[in-house]
This record gives structure tokens, sequence and C-alpha cells, in this order.
């Protein structure tokens, strides 16, 4: 049993929270973006292959005083970096982050570890490993909270935000992560239709798809960073995968989204195809006014263009809201809606009262996600 910190979004993590709890982790405490708990390897390993809401995991690995450079680069220095590192040829990365303390340069933590890091296997081996930044074997990450310094072991090697079934050629589209915690919030399951009026590059219907399919997150990830440890457990790995992919069913209710831009319903397709869905989901190019919603009711979700960007026409994007709020009211009855929006001033256009309002991020910008019942 090891203690591990799942890193989220801001305002995701009870939803975190819960996941991690339901795959069987002990201990679990939420904290400012992120979750401690703690678990063994088989049950690190279904977390790492199966959660949709967390994006990172770290195993602390040392903490220390860390008043100056001297004693970061001395507490760097203590490691057994050999508990991580299979053999000195392995690339790493260093990253660190600071809050409140005497150094104050987070590039400059990073260099006095690697420092450290280099210096530890020269004396010892007569060699060091290489830097590599973007494609690291493994990846270690410093935080420095008043002067207290963690040195931590990046379990997922990088974000799981990116599951790698999406290329970004569309504009503002929502992590992976952050659709798939709107959904949760919905109760959706996948035993009614599901609709995405204003899909953009598909994230909504594909994180509907994984969730009816129950076919995991991590699905499509190369490489981990505890795949990269000595202490890694290949056959215990295969079992989890196996164990999850056999759970695996194929998708009963529609799934649909649409959007007025052909470029965002081509994204969307190749999107779906990359994560293996492309028969599961189907994507028109039209306005979601010339929309048929299936005679079933279901679940719309609906994810406008906020009107925030430079030279956006407000006025124009508040009467897209009127229409969603129109649509809603005409053509939904008997549907649940969820709207998502970071500009809270084009709420009211709708002229719906939500139901209930959950607080996101997007990135650093508040966002909700509003629901309404459409009798
Ligand atoms: C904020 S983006 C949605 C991003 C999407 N959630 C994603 O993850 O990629 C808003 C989308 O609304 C689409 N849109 C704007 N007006 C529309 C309309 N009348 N009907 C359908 N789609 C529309 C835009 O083309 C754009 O792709």
């Amino acid at each position: 049993m090891r203690r591990y910190f799942a890193a989220t979004t801001q305002r995701m993590e009870a939803l975190a929270k819960q996941e991690i709890e339901r795959f069987g982790a002990e201990k679990v405490n939420t904290s400012f973006r992120g979750v401690y708990f703690s678990c063994g390897t088989e049950t690190l390993y279904k977390i790492c292959y199966q959660s949709r809401l967390i994006s990172r995991i770290f195993a602390p690995i040392y903490r220390f005083e860390a008043p100056d450079k001297d004693a970061l680069y001395e507490g760097a220095m203590q490691v057994d970096w050999l508990r991580y590192f299979r053999h000195v040829d392995q690339t790493f990365a260093i990253d660190g982050n600071i809050y409140n303390s005497k150094i104050n340069h987070s590039k400059y933590i990073a260099l006095r570890v690697k420092d450290a890091v280099a210096d530890w296997f020269r004396d010892r081996i007569g060699r060091r490993p290489y830097v590599e930044t973007n494609n690291p074997d493994l990846r270690f990450h410093v935080h420095l909270r008043n002067d207290i310094a963690t040195i931590n072991f990046d379990v997922t090697n990088g974000t799981l935000q990116k599951r790698g079934y999406r290329s970004d050629s569309v504009e503002a589209p929502l992590s992976e992560h952050l659709a798939a915690a709107c959904l949760d919030v919905s109760g959706w399951k996948g035993d009614v239709p599901f609709v995405d009026l204003m899909c953009g590059s598909g994230t909504f219907g594909i994180e509907a798809a994984l969730l009816a399919s129950q076919k995991p997150a991590g699905s499509f990830r190369k490489k981990w960073g505890f795949e990269q440890t000595p202490d890694f457990q290949p056959k215990l790995w295969r079992q989890v995968r196996e164990a999850a992919d056999a759970k695996i069913r194929s998708i009963t209710a529609p799934i649909i989204g649409c959007d007025i831009d052909a470029a965002a319903v081509t994204a969307a397709r190749q999107n779906a195809r990359r994560a293996g869905f492309a028969d599961a989901i189907e994507f028109r190019h039209s306005s979601f006014q010339d929309l048929q919603l299936p005679e079933t009711p279901g679940v719309i979700f609906v994810n406008p263009p906020y009107g925030i960007r430079l030279g956006a026409d407000i006025e124009e994007v508040a009467l897209l809201y009127n229409k969603i709020g129109d649509f809603f009211k005409q053509k939904a009855q008997g549907w649940r809606a969820f709207v998502f929006t970071g500009n809270l001033d084009l709420v009211s256009a709708i002229r719906l009262k939500p139901s209930r309002r959950h607080i996101f991020y997007n990135g650093p910008l508040e966002s909700r996600l509003l629901e309404y019942e459409i009798y």
C-alpha cells in the first residue's frame, strides 16, 4: 500500500474522489485540485487504465526542507534514484512548481534537481541519464511549498486528459476529463439517447460512448511512467487491462452530434474513428435548429460559443443562446438538457430557469454546467 496524489481540475475534486473510491483506493482525501489516496499496485493500475476524471498521478518520493538551492540539491542527492530508473540509458524530465518559498523560479528548481540526478548517477556508475523534455521514459515533479520540497514520481508520465483519440484541429475543444465530469453529473448511463447540439470536435459524444461502452479511457495511451520502473509488474498490468476490456459492452442508445461547421464535423468523425466509435456515434453537419431529435427522450448537451474572443459579436452570440432556449421549449419536451458555458452573462439569454448548476473550471475560466428539465 502506498500513498499517491491524483491531480484533477479545480471543482472536480469530489467527483474524482468518488471515482477513485469506486476502484478500491483507501483513505481518499480531497485537496485543492487533487485527491490523496492509498492503494496497492493492482488498484493503481486499475485507476490508471480506467479513470476518466483524473489528469495525472504522482507518487511522493522524498520530502525535505529546501530554503535555498544548495539544500534542494542536497535533498535530491538523498533519493535512491535506482528505485525509479531501471538503467542509466533511460531518459528523464523534471518539472516543478513553487508556492510561497524563497527559491522563486520553477525552472530553477527543475535544473537543480536535474543536476543532482546527473551527479548521483555519475558518482555511482560513472555515467548519467539524459534529459528528454518531450517524450521521456521517466518524469519527476518537484513541488516547493513554504520552503518544503517534495520530489514526486510521475506515475502516469504526463497528463491523462489528452486520451489520444483527438487531433486538436478544432478551436476551443473541452478537455476530455472535463467532458467526462459533466457526463457524470448528468447521471446519463447510456440507456437513453444522447445528443450534442454543437459537437465541435465531438468530445461529449466520444466521452458518452466511452461511458456507455465502458471502454477504458486509458486504452488509447501508449506510454506510462510506472512501466519504466524496476518494480513494474507486467503480468498484473496485463491482467488488469484484460479484466477491464472484458467488460466492454455494445452501445444500445443513439449518440448523435451536430455542428454547423463542416470542418468540425469532419474532425469529430475522425476522432470518433480513432476512438473506435465510427459506427456508434452519428455526426451530422447542420444547424442544431434543423436537428430532429429521436422520439424517445434522453439527454441533450450543448457547449455553445462563449463570445469572449476578441472581435466576437456578443449580440449575435446572445441570439444563439435565445435560440437554444427556443429549441428546448419547442422540440425537446421530456428531455433533460445541459448547457456548458464559460460566459455567465449569456445564461439569461436562454430564457429558461435551470434546475441545477455546477461550477467547473475550463482551464482558468470559471464555467457553469446548467441543467434544464424540459416539460
Ligand atoms: C465551444 S465549441 C464546442 C466545442 C466542443 N464541445 C468540443 O469539445 O470540441 C462551439 C461549437 O458550436 C458550433 N455552432 C455554432 N453555432 C451553431 C449552430 N447554430 N448549430 C450547430 N453548431 C453551432 C461551432 O461551430 C463550434 O464548433
